[in-house]
């Protein structure tokens, strides 16, 4: 039998790693900085705004990868899978509220599988303060942290308006792993 290895997990030809990134938008942010599937990997993108996925850089991926790569429309508050369809479930700068997405977010994980929030460093305590009693109610533990510099492509300026930044611009970005059981 032909195994391979998907980060600590071991998988046989048959078996296929599933991740869902939800809200990724014009491009998939799926190990931010450079999208690749490993074998035996899937990939989902759920967006509310399927528009979202008419772009250069989601036709190139689809060419590549074929039925790998699936882009869906969705909302992450009432998720168009079935239960435990994903062993990993990714979140990164699009949150929206506690309440209603970690009881969606547990039903379509697998049990062990991991979900990873992604957020400006100066958004952290304030993430944690208003998701952990969630995500330890639905049995979800911190498992780790992963401190990066991140690309900001567009931002809010003091004046509230939208700018877009001339030179490339890096911020701090925490990613926050937690484990489903
Ligand atoms: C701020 S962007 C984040 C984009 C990207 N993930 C990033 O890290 O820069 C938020 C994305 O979430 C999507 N979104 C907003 N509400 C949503 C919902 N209820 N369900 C699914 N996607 C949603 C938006 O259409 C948009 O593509």
């Amino acid at each position: 039998m032909c195994l391979f290895k998907v980060g600590k997990k071991w998988y046989n030809a048959v078996m296929v790693h599933r991740i869902l990134e939800i809200g990724p938008d014009d491009r998939p942010r799926h190990d931010i900085g450079g999208f690749k599937l490993d074998e035996g990997q899937e990939y989902v993108a759920m967006d509310i705004r399927p528009e979202r996925f008419d772009t250069a850089e989601w036709a190139k991926l689809r060419m590549e990868y074929g039925d790998k790569v699936k882009t869906v429309m969705g909302d992450r508050a009432n998720m168009p899978f079935e239960s435990s369809a994903f062993d990993e479930v990714l979140m990164l700068g699009s949150h929206g509220y506690a309440k209603n997405e970690v009881k969606e977010i547990e039903r379509v994980l697998k049990n062990g599988g991991t979900v990873k929030f992604g957020m400006l460093a100066f958004g952290v305590q304030r993430f944690l303060a208003e998701w952990t009693p969630y995500l330890t109610h639905h049995g979800f533990n911190l498992e780790g942290k992963k401190e990066i510099q991140y690309q900001v492509h567009e931002g809010i300026g003091d004046d509230g308006k939208l700018y877009i930044p001339k030179e490339p611009l890096f911020e701090p970005y925490t990613i926050l792993v937690f484990r489903k059981g």
